[in-house]
């Protein structure tokens, strides 16, 4: 694994990889070499983006003949298990698009396929990139630095639009995605454990498929990801969590509306207003502070405030430096646990402890 110019190659470029395509090529230091893709489409999108990359239709083939340093893996969610293992028997650093597997277990199996695999300075990304949103990167920090005082609650409403539609409808059923909650909202719980700084206990959740897919087929099966949540986590500290999940809500000023309330305060990041509220109870309603938040303007804005492009800075900075991951895969199998634990909550009706899915 070289720290010259960094080699990447593209597992998967539908939507997803050619966001990463679009972001690498504006980065100095680093050159996308290769694409693997069966899907014509997809790879035609992607050479309007790196012209000169070489195209290839499995990825296996991809990792043999090309001398890469940066495997980056956006394939549907089924696949990234089997994608990444392949990508481990090389020398090379592995991005992998959220959520890393479609089940802790599988999680698990990845993690010890990592570890005995035992490549030094090797880094092992996950793309939980909202972190790295410009709004709540600044809500991490002001937590991080106390502005709120000690945790005690955090909600998270994502009010958005429904699916969009994909390469082979992958992302309408369960099977292929683990379930909405793993597919949509591992961002959201892995911004939780992040917030709350502790582990998770327990887990109850209620939602359903309700307004979105229901006269869609495909092959004569019909969709069954459900369409809206209200998930319930509780921490071993005490510290709660709740996430409000529509995916019919076009109709709505804020996509994502984050708030922490601590003993001494309430933080919010509101998303794509851009805003950060930061208030003291010793201030009150008049005392609260509004930010406007704007990513940097060297950012390539693409996705998400651009996020990709700065996690993408931050996984070369680890790999030249030779420094850990900030986003692991045991992150990775944290916020897969959190939405199987919900989806298991829903369909026995019942609150999951999370040493069940814990393992
Ligand atoms: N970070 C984010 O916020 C974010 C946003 C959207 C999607 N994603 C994730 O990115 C991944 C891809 O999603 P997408 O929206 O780009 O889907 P997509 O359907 O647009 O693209 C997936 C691509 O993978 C290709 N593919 C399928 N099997 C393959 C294989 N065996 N080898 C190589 N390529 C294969 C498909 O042909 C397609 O071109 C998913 O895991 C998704 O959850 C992350």
């Amino acid at each position: 694994m070289s720290v010259g110019v960094l080699r990447y190659g593209v597992v998967g470029v539908g939507m997803m990889g050619c966001e990463h395509i679009r972001n690498l090529v504006a980065i100095e230091g680093c050159e996308v070499a290769a694409i693997a893709d069966p899907h014509q489409p997809s790879r035609q999108n992607a050479l309007q983006l790196a012209p000169s990359v070489s195209e290839y239709l499995d990825h296996r083939e991809m990792l043999r003949k090309e001398h890469l340093d940066v495997v980056v893996i956006a394939t549907p969610n089924f696949h990234h298990r089997q994608a990444i293992a392949d990508a481990l028997e090389h020398d090379v650093h592995v991005f992998v698009e959220k959520p890393l597997c479609i089940t802790a277990d599988e999680c698990r199996e990845v993690i010890e396929v990592e570890r005995r695999a035992s490549q030094q300075d090797r880094v092992v990304w996950v793309g939980l990139e909202y972190r790295f949103m410009a709004p709540t990167a600044r809500l991490i920090a002001e937590v991080k630095k106390g502005s709120c005082g000690k945790v005690q609650m955090i909600s998270i409403r994502e009010h958005r639009f429904p699916f969009l539609n994909k390469v082979d409808n992958w992302n309408r059923f369960n099977r292929f995605t683990g379930g909405t909650l793993v597919e949509k909202c591992c961002h959201f719980f892995d911004l939780m454990i992040l917030l709350a700084q502790a582990r998770p206990k327990t887990v109850y959740a209620s939602g359903a498929q309700s307004v979105n897919h229901l006269d869609e087929r495909y092959g004569g099966a019909k969709p069954d990801i459900l369409d809206n949540a209200y998930v319930t986590v509780e921490f071993d500290t005490g510290v709660r969590a709740m996430l409000d999940l529509s995916m019919f809500a076009e109709g709505g000023k804020n996509e994502q509306e984050i708030c922490v309330v601590g003993d001494q305060g309430k933080i919010e990041a509101l998303m794509p207003e851009s805003l950060v509220r930061i208030g003291r109870r010793d201030k009150g309603r008049k005392g609260v502070e509004e930010v406007k938040v704007e990513q940097s303007s060297s950012t390539v804005v693409g996705m998400h405030f651009g996020a990709s492009y700065i996690e993408h800075l931050e996984m070369q900075k680890a790999i030249r430096e030779k420094s850990p991951s900030l986003v692991t895969l045991q992150d990775g199998l944290m916020s897969v646990a959190i939405g199987q634990a919900a989806h298991l909550s829903i369909a026995e009706s019942r609150t999951v402890d999370f040493g069940e899915i814990e393992g």
